[in-house]
């Protein structure tokens, strides 16, 4: 060993030592000096290591810091939505491809770049002014909005920017989503169209419903004016046309053409949804149909009884239930025409008992067979010929009674005919 410690020092320093002729003293030295720098090794061999392991360390940082950006630019890349981030002067920090695709440029050269440096005035005033009002609020903002493309497709976007915040909290800029919700915007307009479409044709159902119905209830004055005009001109002809008769058709006249007037204001009234019930006298309501049609009834030789009490009072829309009793007279009517009848008969039968008022009217027209029964409050379920019925009559009726007058209409056949009851509460 002293050997190569010897070279060394000649070497390096210049010094001789004849090995094989040393004082116990020089040999001494020697060893001290070789102690020294096997101390000086150890001490190498320490840092080394010291080194050695930092390095691991330090590699095994930066593995984990590149795998950790890694995962984080896999996870913004593989989110459907535009994803960006910028400083608090509004400059970009970084972006996913789905943000550079929409700006028209490589995500490494938006970096660094404001809004006015990518996207038109237009765009880029929009998206600092909700920059601004983000970073004055410090709380997230969200946006809807329509973009172009590059290759001039459209979206609508719903953008949230929010505060993008270190981990000590300090503000660095913000963070912006946005979400294409342009499928979602169009059935949501859709719908929309669809609804005031919607709207509209139901109006006009129901203008439709109204205009059907005043048809229906002025056949019978039409019928009973056109009469009346016959008759006048009979009478002249005959020499009958006194002042007493003139007088009479023009009173039964203007009785028909208030009666066709009241209809309109009955039916303008119904359509009207903040219409007010009031009481009143069943009994006058029903004269007051009957009246409507009786020049028919005594024209078709058809008798009508009416019973009952002349007090009983309720609660509801007069007019209203003034037609209903009308289309009920009428159905009567035209079943008895329609089957031949030869002794034509309605009953008018009205009276309460503990539970409610009953109108009932009833026929001798044969009834209604089993297999309509049911359906006879159909709208639009006639088994009249086209022209003669519309079928909305019942579905009317039940209407009235059972929406506005909380009541019920059924009917039943009874040995003679039908019978339609009333049942108000
Ligand atoms: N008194 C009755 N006797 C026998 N069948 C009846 C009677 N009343 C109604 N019906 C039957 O019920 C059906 C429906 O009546 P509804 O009043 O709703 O319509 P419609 O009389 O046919 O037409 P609209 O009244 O609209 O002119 C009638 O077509 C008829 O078949
Ligand atoms: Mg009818």
């Amino acid at each position: 060993m002293h050997r190569l410690l010897v070279a060394q020092l000649k070497k390096s320093h210049g010094i001789s030592f004849d090995i094989d002729n040393m004082t116990p003293e020089v040999q001494k030295l020697l060893e001290l000096i070789e102690e020294s720098y096997k101390d000086q090794d150890r001490e190498l061999e320490l840092l080394e290591h010291v080194l050695a392991t930092s390095s691991n360390e330090l590699t095994a940082a930066n593995r984990s810091l590149t795998n950790s950006h890694e995962l984080l630019k896999s996870v913004t890349e593989s989110i459907a939505d535009i994803i960006f981030y910028k400083d608090t002067e509004s400059r970009y920090m970084g972006c996913n491809k789905r943000f550079s695709e929409l700006a028209g440029i490589p995500a490494n050269e938006i970096i660094g770049k404001s809004d006015h440096d990518i996207f038109d005035k237009k765009y880029a005033d929009l998206f600092r002014s909700m920059d601004k009002k983000m970073f004055e609020s410090s709380q997230p903002q969200l946006n809807r909005e329509w973009i172009t493309y590059p290759d001039g497709h459209s979206a609508y976007f719903l953008t949230l920017k929010s505060p993008l915040l270190n981990s000590r909290g300090e503000l660095l800029g913000l963070v912006g989503i946005s979400h294409d919700i342009t499928k979602e915007h169009e059935m949501t307009e859709e719908l929309k169209a669809k609804n005031s479409m919607l709207i509209h044709q139901s109006r006009f159902a129901a203008m439709g419903e109204m205009i059907g119905n005043i048809a229906h209830q002025w056949r019978q004055p039409l019928n009973a004016l056109g009469l009346l005009l016959q008759n006048i001109e009979i009478a002249y002809q005959h020499g009958d046309l006194d002042d007493a008769y003139l007088d009479r058709s023009v009173k039964k006249g203007t009785r028909l053409t208030v009666q066709m007037s009241q209809t309109i204001d009955d039916f303008r009234n119904f359509f009207r949804p903040n219409k007010i019930a009031e009481m009143f006298n069943i009994h006058d309501s029903v004269h007051k149909a009957i009246e409507l049609i009786r020049p028919s009834l005594v024209n078709d030789e058809i008798a009508i009884t009416f019973t009952g009490d002349q007090t009983l009072q309720v609660m509801g829309f007069p007019s209203e239930f003034s037609q209903v009793i009308l289309n009920l007279l009428t159905n009567a009517k035209d079943e008895l025409i329609e089957r031949s009848i030869p002794h034509k008969n309605i009953y008018i039968r009205l009276h309460q008992d503990k539970e409610a008022i009953h109108i009932e009217i009833e026929d001798n027209a044969g009834g209604i067979r089993d297999e309509v029964i049911e359906k006879v409050f159909d709208p639009y379920f006639s088994t009249k010929e086209e022209g003669k019925g519309t079928g909305i009559g019942l579905y009317m009726s039940k209407t009235i009674i059972e929406n506005n007058m909380k009541g019920r209409l059924i009917v039943t056949n009874t040995s003679q005919g039908a019978c339609f009851s009333i049942i108000l509460s």
